[in-house]
């Protein structure tokens, strides 16, 4: 699985030794595909996500410049990676002729944890350009301190949806990704591993408190945004981004329209109607194909899928785990 590892440092042998003996040691639920979910540090994580989340431990290099984008799956990784990617960018590319409109996102913006894993080291990302720009699915929890303490050694910019929504989506998701042969879950079966806290890089709401309270905590440091505001106020929400990245928009751009340009690029309607997002093409290096990215991109297309009671249920957990903090999806 891991072919080039031989050929890795000390360094390295001795993270994957240790991965290899914790694994067996962690407790372990039903996924949500095929793969099994383990508990890490209080969070449910595949083992890709734990083996990269240790190597990011012993062996990533924060730089001040580094922007990493992060999300707990379903809650728009593909736009908050397209935006941020246009954004700072918007000096290099002719938006009628934008890398967005050849490629998926996934591929411009480098996936920290899964890159780790794709050659068994840090190699590719240590040789990126600043600034890097690097998404994750991990909690803020689980990042070394030396890139969570309040040096700026690195920006956060995360986005987080309503959960009734992410579980919808999710399921759909889930479905597809099933192989062939393989019945389908249930939503009953999703609602109940959903609650439970076990979905990838879950509990969800224990993802959203870590990144929200280090917004409020470190505000230079992490940026906390609301899929459903960026719905409502894209320009405000782009505009925010760029401030927060050190990247205003100049009076110049503004009258130029460029904050439109970019939301219009990353649009959901753009984005998903681009040939290389129609693609339905997976392979074993690729088992998910860019159109498993686009779905319906709505907000409150929950009530088409789950009943009021389980809508219900949802709320009360959400109380409670949201109980005193002051947050609030709405
Ligand atoms: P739905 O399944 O509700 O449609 P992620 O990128 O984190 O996997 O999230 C996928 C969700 O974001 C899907 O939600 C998808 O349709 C939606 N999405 C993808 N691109 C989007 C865009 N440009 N604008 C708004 N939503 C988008």
């Amino acid at each position: 699985m891991y072919p080039k590892r031989i050929k890795l440092d000390e360094g390295y042998q001795k993270t994957y030794k240790n991965v290899d003996e914790l694994l067996p040691t962690l407790p372990r639920s039903k996924g949500w595909w095929l793969d099994q979910l383990l508990q890490y540090q209080g969070f449910w994580l595949s083992t890709y996500g734990i083996r990269g989340s240790m190597l990011i431990d012993d062996h990533f290099n924060p730089r001040p410049t580094d922007i990493i984008i992060a999300t707990s799956p379903k809650c728009g990784t593909t736009w908050l990676r397209a935006l941020v990617f246009s954004i700072i960018n918007r000096n290099s590319f002719d938006f009628s002729d934008h890398p967005l409109r050849k490629a998926n996102p996934r591929d411009l913006v480098h996936f920290l944890e899964a890159h780790i894993r794709g050659d068994g080291s840090t190699a590719s990302i240590d040789g990126l350009p600043s600034p890097r720009l690097l998404s994750t699915h991990l909690p803020y929890a689980l990042f070394p301190e030396c890139m969570t303490d309040d040096t700026l050694a690195c920006r956060f910019v995360y986005i987080c949806r309503d959960l009734k929504d992410v579980l919808a989506s999710k399921w759909h998701f889930a479905n597809k990704l099933r192989p062939k042969g393989v019945p389908p879950l249930s939503l009953e079966e999703a609602f109940d591993l959903f609650c439970k806290g076990v979905s990838h890089y879950g509990p969800f709401w224990d993802h959203v408190l870590g990144y929200w309270k280090a917004s409020l905590e470190s505000p230079k440091k992490v940026l906390c945004l609301k899929y459903e505001d960026v719905k409502k106020e894209p320009l405000g929400c782009v505009r925010k981004v760029a401030n927060f990245l050190g990247v205003p928009f100049t009076p110049e751009e503004e009258n130029k329209e460029i904050v439109e340009e970019i939301v219009k690029l990353c649009s959901f309607e753009n984005m998903s109607n681009q040939d290389v997002n129609k693609s339905d093409t997976r392979s074993q290096e690729k088992p998910i194909s860019n159109s498993d990215f686009f779905r319906k991109g709505e907000v409150g297309d929950w009530v088409n899928h789950l009943s009021p009671q389980m809508s219900e249920i949802l709320d009360q957990i959400t109380e409670q785990k949201f109980q005193g903090t002051g947050f609030s999806f709405h």
